[in-house]
């Protein structure tokens, strides 16, 4: 069997069980065994493969992987716990049972593809710019934006925080003091398709996700989640 070899506070997390610092928490609180021995420190090491770890005298069941594509509508927030009581993304996501957290975030007034998931190297793969996998988005931006302006953000805006990597840029149309455009980015910094059109002189007016590499939005309805196709998370891992 592979080698599963993990700190503890990240084998309850991969296992599904509760997040990480959940996980940290509930071994302080003495609630995990391992081999039979309380555990309190969340760096111990422990091998899946062998070693018997329990969370409240539950054996810890096999780590099943889960990833889910959700529609976003605008308005929710992409966290679990909201501090000032505005709506998040788990609310739509009441019916599954095991600990899943978003791949990366969206602003809350952004719609479109969010995944989730319980495999952190996944999530990570998947948010690490290296990765190259592409994010695109629908932008609706304020000013009819004349080709020299989309060129500029295709090669390069220059933001607070540096200048982005190269982007890809297509109209989609200009209409009535607006244009819309399909733009792809593989960075994710915070608000970043917003900083670059505020960059160029434009402001968005409405953003909506439809693709993180090999897996597009679809005819999923607002609101809706579906279970990642086996194909999909091969092609997300770069397998
Ligand atoms: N870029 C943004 O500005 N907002 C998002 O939600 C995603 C990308």
């Amino acid at each position: 069997m592979k080698t599963e070899r993990k700190t503890l506070d990240r084998a309850l997390s991969r296992a599904g069980v509760m997040s990480r610092k959940q996980a940290e928490l509930a071994i302080r609180d003495g609630r995990v065994r391992v081999n039979g021995l309380r555990e309190r420190d969340p760096a111990f090491w422990v091998d899946l493969s062998r070693d018997d770890v329990r969370v409240d005298e539950q054996p810890l069941a096999r780590w099943q992987p889960l990833y889910l594509a959700l529609h976003k509508p605008a308005g929710l927030v992409t966290t679990r716990d909201d501090e000032h009581g505005r709506g998040t993304v788990y609310e739509l996501l009441k019916d599954v049972p095991a600990w899943i957290a978003p791949v990366g975030r969206l602003d809350k007034e952004t719609s479109g593809l969010l995944l989730f998931t319980n495999d952190t190297d996944l999530a990570e793969h998947v948010t690490n710019p290296t990765s190259s996998l592409w994010k695109t988005y629908e932008v609706h931006a304020r000013g009819e934006l004349d080709d020299a302006t989309l060129e500029r953000l295709a090669s390069g805006v220059t933001l607070d925080d540096g200048p982005t990597r190269e982007a890809r840029v297509r109209l989609l149309a200009r209409e009535a003091g607006t244009t819309r455009l399909a733009l792809s980015i593989h960075e994710g910094r915070n608000r970043q398709v917003r900083r670059m059109l505020e960059a160029v002189g434009s402001h968005v007016l409405a953003l909506h996700r439809t693709a993180i590499g090999p897996v597009s939005i679809g005819d999923l309805a607002p609101g809706a989640h579906r279970k990642l196709r086996p194909h999909e998370v091969r092609a997300l891992r770069g397998d």
